[in-house]
């Protein structure tokens, strides 16, 4: 079965061919950041109004790209939620319409379920039972994963993602949006050790985060530093460590809770290569090994989202005509 898959539920636009025996057959994404840049943030009707200048595009494209017609597929997965309501309003439309006109079945799935599955997609890959660590712009999260749609939230951030921690300290900084990417090439040259910043919630037990603080930390050191290029540098790499090993100390202990012995990683802060090295390490000492999609499947695309329609198509879900979106929706509530 090939299934078209539709994403539009924050500033990235994307579609992608997803083949049960092929694989990933075309994907691709349209980043709105550069619109949104002068505003700090995502405006959420200028995010829906560019969803629908670029979907059909994006859509025949990707369809060009696999070689394939619209009834060469065997369904239409479309981001359902959690996400801003008109931009998910955009890619639900058009999805559930396209699959009507051509007699496909439809199902609108997890935005954070396809990122957790992302990992899956690639060759080879992890065997469940696993733990994902969800760490994006909006959602910080480790999950247990006894098999398909078998979740069980161990622990989340109480306030602030991990990204969003990212995006806010780059903002102190005055590096540009996104604020991962700027952070982790500016911490490259930070001098170890020189700023030492708290690792939140890590010295009581438990699984949850909680990154608002540091962003307080920041931005008294950010005071101290005043323009000193080097202060800052030293800044971002000590608010990195402090990220990183916080991510590092949580994971290692979900698996020493779970006996889980695979680790999965996605979510745009599942780019950085700093929390990649020190994965690794404690895989190493700790008898797991870690896994991730490839790079441009970390962050929000359409690969994920066709191929868990697929998983879930497959298993004989199906929407009905009359669909819904949901802004709101806890990765728990998901059956
Ligand atoms: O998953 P994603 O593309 O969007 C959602 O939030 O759903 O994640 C975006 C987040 C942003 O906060 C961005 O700053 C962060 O991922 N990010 C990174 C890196 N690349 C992107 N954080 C740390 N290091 C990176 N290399
Ligand atoms: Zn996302």
């Amino acid at each position: 079965m090939r299934v078209l898959g539709i994403e539009s539920s924050c500033d990235e636009t994307a579609a992608a061919v997803y083949c049960r025996r092929e694989g990933l057959l075309a994907h691709a994404v349209h980043s709105q950041v550069a619109d949104h840049a002068a505003y700090g943030g995502v405006v959420p009707e200028l995010a829906s109004r560019d969803h629908v200048r670029k979907l059909p595009g994006l859509v025949s494209g990707v369809l060009r790209d696999a070689g394939l017609e619209p009834q060469d597929l065997g369904g239409v997965a479309w981001t359902r939620g959690p996400g801003l309501p008109g931009a998910l309003m955009v890619g639900a439309a058009y999805a559930r319409t396209f699959a009507w006109a051509r007699g496909l079945p439809a199902i609108g799935v997890h935005h954070m379920e396809g990122h957790l599955l992302a990992p899956l997609l690639e060759p080879d890959p992890p065997a469940m039972p696993l733990v994902a660590l969800l760490v994006s712009g909006g959602h910080t999260m480790l999950v247990q994963v006894a098999d398909f749609g078998r979740y069980r939230v161990l622990g989340e951030s109480v306030d602030d993602a991990a990204g969003e921690a990212f995006d806010k300290t780059a903002r102190l900084l005055g590096l540009p949006y996104p604020g991962g990417p700027s952070i982790a090439r500016l911490a490259a040259e930070g001098t170890p050790g020189a700023v030492r910043l708290p690792r939140p919630m890590t010295d009581r037990p438990g699984l949850d985060f909680s990154f608002s603080g540091l962003k307080t930390a920041v931005l008294h050191a950010v005071e101290a530093a005043g323009d000193d290029p080097q202060g800052r540098a030293d800044i971002a790499h000590g608010f990195q460590e402090a990220v990183v090993d916080t991510l590092v100390i949580k994971c290692r202990r979900a698996i020493e809770q779970t006996g889980a012995r695979r680790l999965v990683v996605s979510g745009g802060v599942g780019a950085n290569a700093r929390l990649r090295e020190r994965l690794a390490e404690a895989g190493e000492a700790n008898g797991f090994t870690a896994h991730y999609p490839r790079l441009e499947l970390c962050t929000d695309n359409a690969a994920m989202i066709a191929y868990t329609g697929l998983r879930r198509l497959e298993a004989g879900h199906r929407d009905d005509l009359d669909f819904s979106v949901r802004p709101r929706w806890p990765l728990a509530e998901l059956r």
